[in-house]
């Protein structure tokens, strides 16, 4: 039986091998980022719908999942996942800086989209949340081919 303590050295462990390069991952890296993009999707639609029936205290935890993601985007393209079936653009390795740039500007946002749901003010939570969706839009733009 896996214990906590097992698991998050487990995780650790993923975290350290996704950090030297992906070699040591313990996932194909690019079914573990499109399974990921595929949550934050369905994050997007559960805000939307929560926010349509005024929960917006709801809206939290699902944003931080999203900023839980966020927060990982840059260990999930590591050097030489640009080939297979993948429709990351190989600009993400030529322009790294950027795209990680991209990455904490998701993170942040979904950071800001948690904050403004704890305070309850359903116009500013619909705002942020369009924010969110702004910095999605920004890095496909650049990064995912069509
Ligand atoms: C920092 C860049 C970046 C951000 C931010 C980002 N994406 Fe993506 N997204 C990508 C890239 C690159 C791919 C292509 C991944 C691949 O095919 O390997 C992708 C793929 C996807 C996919 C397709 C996954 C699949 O099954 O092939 C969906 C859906 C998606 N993103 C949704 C989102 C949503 C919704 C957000 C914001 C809430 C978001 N993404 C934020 C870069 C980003």
């Amino acid at each position: 039986m896996l214990t906590r303590v097992t698991l998050a050295a487990m995780a650790a462990l993923f975290l350290a091998g996704a950090g030297v390069g992906g070699t040591a991952m313990a996932q194909d890296p690019i079914k573990a980022r499109k399974d990921g993009f595929e949550s934050n999707k369905k994050a997007m639609a559960e805000i939307k719908d929560l926010l349509g029936s005024d929960k917006v205290a709801q809206v939290g935890p699902v944003a931080q999942r999203m900023s839980a993601f966020g927060a990982q985007i840059p260990t999930l393209f590591p050097a030489g996942s640009d080939k297979g079936d993948t429709k990351a653009k190989a600009d993400i390795w030529a322009n790294n800086a950027d795209f990680a740039a991209k990455a904490q500007a998701f993170e942040a946002a979904a950071k800001g989209l948690e904050a403004a749901a704890a305070s309850g003010d359903k116009a500013a939570t619909a705002k942020q949340f369009a924010a969110v969706g702004g910095t999605c839009k920004a890095c496909h733009e650049s990064y995912r081919a069509d």
